[in-house]
């Protein structure tokens, strides 16, 4: 009877985990589905190429908006850790800290890779933040910053202009026929 009863709980116990684990693989075969079950807002068309983790403990305090790119690398840091120096000792403190902000990136930013940011901002939109810049304050529309701390550089309108002016004219339509365009254009030879 008892034998019975225990193979029963066994069994439930291992439907149950095979749900889970089949339900865990399937969300990170699609990063966008697992970061939303998580608790990350996201709207559509949205680029993601950091690894979940990098979303932090609390990745219900991020949003994205519409057609949002984020590079690699790039971390989401939802709180200020720096309290647990004292906290043990400061009375009211709670064990999790008491310093938590959002992070808010608007419709239409670009991350550059393996930027850091940091609590209470918001980007955008149509803004975009430098590789490896550090952003501990809010980003304005159609603003480009970058640097640690990220500062301003150009508006967009002004970084569209340059890049105009810089732009490298490329005929290739395939990754194959890119490779061959730009290595003879930029090496001199085919890589
Ligand atoms: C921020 C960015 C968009 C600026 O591009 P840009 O307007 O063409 O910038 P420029 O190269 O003309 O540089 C303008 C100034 O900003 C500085 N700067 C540019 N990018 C910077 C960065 N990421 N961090 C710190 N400073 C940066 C330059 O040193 C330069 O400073 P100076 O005027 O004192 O010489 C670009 O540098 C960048 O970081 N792009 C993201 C790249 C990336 O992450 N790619 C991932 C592929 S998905």
């Amino acid at each position: 009877m008892i034998v019975q009863r225990m193979r029963r709980v066994w069994a439930g116990i291992r439907r149950r985990w095979d749900f889970f684990r089949a339900y865990y693989l399937l969300c990170h075969a699609d990063r966008i589905t697992y970061l939303r079950f998580l608790g990350v807002r996201i709207g559509e068309r949205c680029s993601i190429y950091t690894d979940p983790h990098n979303f932090g403990t609390e990745p219900w305090l991020v949003e994205l908006g519409d057609d949002v790119t984020v590079g690699q690398g790039v971390l989401f840091i939802t709180h200020d850790g720096t309290s647990r120096l004292f906290r043990k000792h400061l009375q009211g403190a709670s064990p999790f800290g008491n310093r938590f902000g959002t992070i808010r990136i608007r419709d239409n930013c670009f991350i550059g890779n393996n930027a850091i940011l940091l609590p209470d901002i918001e980007i955008g939109p149509d803004s975009a933040v430098g590789a490896g810049s550090v952003v501990t304050r809010s980003v304005p529309p159609r603003t480009i910053v970058a640097g640690n701390p990220a500062r301003p550089i150009r508006s967009l309108d002004a970084y569209i202009e340059n890049y105009t002016r810089r732009m490298v004219p490329i005929e290739a339509t395939d990754r194959e026929a890119l490779r061959r365009e730009l290595t003879v254009k930029l090496w001199g030879e085919e890589r």
